[in-house]
């Protein structure tokens, strides 16, 4: 079928009529078991109740109103992530990249406001994704994304994810910071060791340079904590926030200390859209679910009894799938055969999954799925598995 969007997606074909949960339906009524969850995205499934009731309910009220004003919800859930996080402050955008590309310009600025205006430079890892607009795509430096779009040195160096060393060598005296994914998403599904992190915090801080987790993929609950680093017991001075926050809703967030917000003074930065009273309504409602007693405990619970499932698989169809990674509801699965061959039978088969550098597909289902539904999952990939063992 002919498309007047751009081809940048490549032209999917398939396409879903309305969502429920875990599952996702075309209009003639075919069910899919959705573990892609908008990549990393609906982390309270399709159409939450309570997210929905937030939504409707705030887009009764006001819809947007600019920063030239008080939204008292915005207000609410930028209070709500102090109080669970590190941070002191919040400032909010409508995606993942524009978190990451405030924070970029925090890092440099912070440099500034103390008379240091040389420390510009921003260090990167290996197999990083911090998204796709010109800054992002020059820290990952993933030629594929880079093809035709930087010139000249835009201000990012690499180095190898896990090599403190080499991390130490590459600090200068013109580095603003570190930028790193806790859990490295988009690379493979890898958690980066706890202990490279620790080493990484007493590095800046020896160095007087700048800390930023990139939680874009790894935030809101999919590691069973609110933020993936406080598993680590490593905090950084700004995180990076998109995706689960708003369940679904664009919203994104840049989380500092105040001693790196307090270089942004009025008009540093700012977006039209960054904290409209939509996307921060919805906000707040997934923090009223993910956060309520009990619940990442519960859902970890089922992360595990997914991941036993994986464990028999992983055992029973060597040729296919060899290893399992990532923390509680981030699951990679590595595999033997192409990872393309084993999304395309997986379809084939109702069930959607993505796939990630490194050989990997991605199950990322919501954090409220149910065990009934792991069960689906699990028996779905066995058959699949078997059917490719056969002509593996
Ligand atoms: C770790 C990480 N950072 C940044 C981004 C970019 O976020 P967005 O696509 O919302 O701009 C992504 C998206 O996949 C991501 O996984």
């Amino acid at each position: 079928m002919t498309s007047a969007l751009m081809s940048n997606y490549g032209n999917p074909e398939l396409e879903f009529d309305h969502g429920k949960g875990c599952f996702l339906y075309t209009a003639t009524g075919e069910r899919y078991l959705d573990f892609t969850m908008g990549i990393a995205v609906n982390c309270l499934g399709h159409c939450h109740p309570h997210l929905v009731a937030a939504l409707q309910q705030q887009a009764e009220k006001i819809w947007h109103s600019s920063n030239l004003f008080r939204i008292p919800q915005t207000e609410r859930l930028a209070a709500r992530l102090v109080e669970l996080t590190f941070a002191d402050r919040v400032f909010f955008s409508n995606s993942g990249t524009e978190a990451v590309e405030a924070g970029f310009k925090m890092m440099r600025r912070y440099h500034y406001s103390r008379g240091d205006t040389d420390r510009v430079r921003i260090i990167a890892l290996t197999q990083s994704f911090h998204g796709r607009t010109l800054a992002p795509i020059a820290a990952s430096a993933n030629p594929l994304h880079c093809e035709g779009f930087l010139t000249g040195d835009p201000g990012f160096d690499q180095v190898q994810w896990g090599d403190i060393d080499a991390l130490r060598a590459a600090i200068t005296n013109k580095t603003a910071g570190v930028i790193l994914e806790p859990i490295q998403g988009e690379g493979g599904i890898r958690v980066t060791p706890f202990d490279y992190l620790r080493k990484v915090r007493e590095l800046c801080d020896e160095k007087g340079i700048l800390l930023m987790f990139d939680e874009v993929q790894s935030g809101v609950g999919r590691s069973g904590h609110l933020y993936a680093y406080q598993a680590s017991g490593v905090t950084p001075d700004l995180l990076a926030s998109a995706k689960g926050l708003g369940g679904g809703f664009p919203i994104g967030a840049c989380l500092s200390t105040e001693r790196v917000a307090a270089p942004m003074v009025a008009g540093t930065h700012g977006s039209t859209f960054g904290g409209n009273p939509l996307a921060t309504a919805v906000g707040n409602a997934v923090l009223d679910v993910i956060m309520a007693p009990g619940f990442l405990a519960e859902s970890m619970e089922r992360a595990a009894y997914l991941r036993a499932g994986l464990e028999k698989i992983i055992a029973d169809f060597p040729l296919v799938v060899a290893e399992q990674t990532g923390l509680g509801f981030m699951v990679g699965l590595k595999c033997v055969i192409p990872n393309t061959d084993v999304i395309a039978a997986l379809k084939e088969a109702r069930m959607l999954v993505v796939k990630a550098g490194a050989n990997t597909i991605r199950l990322l289902p919501p954090l409220n799925i149910t065990t009934t539904e792991i069960d689906l999952a699990v028996e779905t990939m066995r058959g699949v598995c078997a059917r490719l063992t056969q002509s593996a």
